[in-house]
């Protein structure tokens, strides 16, 4: 088959992201216009802002990545959008351009689930890279431990009962007064905490070995930080936060090993916003590589919402069939199997 250009269209949360890859591999252009500076007023992402900053941005932000990549809509073959899961409001903004663009131009439409794009970033990243593999996506709104047996057929094995990782990190961030999205900004400072200061809980799930729960473990860290604040004392926040890192890596390198190890799985790959967590990188290369495991993780740029991924996994499902007609709706809520 000759070369196939895809321009992929991400809108599930606060980045309005557009790219043109080629062959789910190799990204001829990616822009991502971020909404963050809006959203941190708030503490958190406001729905309504978000789609109404993916209207405004969106013709804009589709025809950069044209322009970047040189290219004009006769040389791309097909569109990839995101249409769930993520805000049904800033889906709908992707999935409508989308469409109307299929439909104008002629050519087919892909609809991409967001996780499983998150999953493909490592594709970009990595050429050697193909599936079978175990995966754990850790991003803001899930966290799940997936068996990737082949590009579109996926089972997962683990998931949070409660909160995403992510959105722990942003709550505990948040409590000890870091701006919004607190992951980040938590994960810098605890480079230079006492990962050790706090005697954080070790969350236990009853029921699934790889069933994981962090929401105990963010009421923990809430209440010390209001109990100490009752008596007029501040606790220190780069041993805080490097507590809290441990304690959720901790959690999340234990399950995603001892499943590899159940399953026999050999091939270790991290995805997701979380995925870009510095001690979590860190832990699992090296339980992967005391086990003579491969372990791959997508470079930072990659890690969080972009357009790029989503023409990875589009390609994918270009190839297995998965297109859609302009019927295609949003979903805020879809599993990745
Ligand atoms: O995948 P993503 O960009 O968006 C969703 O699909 O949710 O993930 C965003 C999440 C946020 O919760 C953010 O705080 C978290 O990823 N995040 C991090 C780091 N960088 C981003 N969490 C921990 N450490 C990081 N370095
Ligand atoms: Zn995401």
């Amino acid at each position: 088959m000759p070369q196939m250009k895809i321009l992929s269209i991400e809108s599930s949360c606060d980045e309005t992201a557009a790219a043109v890859v080629e062959d789910g591999r190799i990204v001829l252009s990616s822009v991502v216009a971020s909404q963050v500076e809006e959203h941190k007023l708030y503490g958190g992402v406001v729905p309504e802002i978000a789609s109404r900053r993916h209207c405004e941005a969106i013709n804009g932000v589709v025809g950069k990545a044209l322009e970047d990549a040189g290219l004009g809509f006769g040389d791309i073959d097909a569109i990839a959008v995101t249409y769930a899961p993520g805000l049904i409001g800033a889906l709908l903004v992707g999935v409508n351009f989308a469409k109307g663009l299929s439909m104008s131009a002629g050519l087919p439409l892909i609809p991409v689930h967001h996780l499983r794009s998150h999953i493909a970033s490592n594709y970009i990243a990595h050429p050697e890279l193909e599936p079978p593999f175990l995966c754990l996506v850790v991003s803001g709104g899930h966290s799940h431990i997936v068996e990737v047996k082949d590009y579109t057929e996926m089972k997962v094995i683990g998931k949070t009962r409660d909160d995403a990782a992510g959105e722990a990190f942003d709550k505990a961030a948040r409590t000890m007064g870091m701006p919004y999205p607190g992951g980040i900004h938590l994960d810098k400072i605890a480079e230079e905490g006492d990962p050790n200061a706090f005697a954080l809980p070790h969350p236990k799930v009853e029921g699934s070995p790889y069933d994981m729960s962090f929401s105990g473990l963010k009421t923990a860290i809430i209440n010390l930080i209001h109990n100490a604040s009752q008596k007029g004392e501040t606790l220190p926040v780069k041993d805080l936060s490097a507590s809290f890192r441990k304690a959720v890596t901790d959690s999340l390198t234990e399950k995603f090993i001892s499943a590899a190890e159940a399953l026999s799985y050999k091939k270790l790959v991290l995805a997701g916003g979380v995925s870009a967590n510095s001690l979590l990188r860190r832990r699992v290369s090296e339980e992967c590589q005391k086990r003579g495991w491969s372990c791959y993780y997508p470079p930072l740029h990659l890690c969080g919402d972009n357009g790029a991924m989503v023409g990875a996994q589009g390609y994918y499902e270009y190839l297995a069939g998965n297109t859609a007609d302009t019927s295609l709706n949003a979903r805020a809520t879809m599993s990745i199997e």
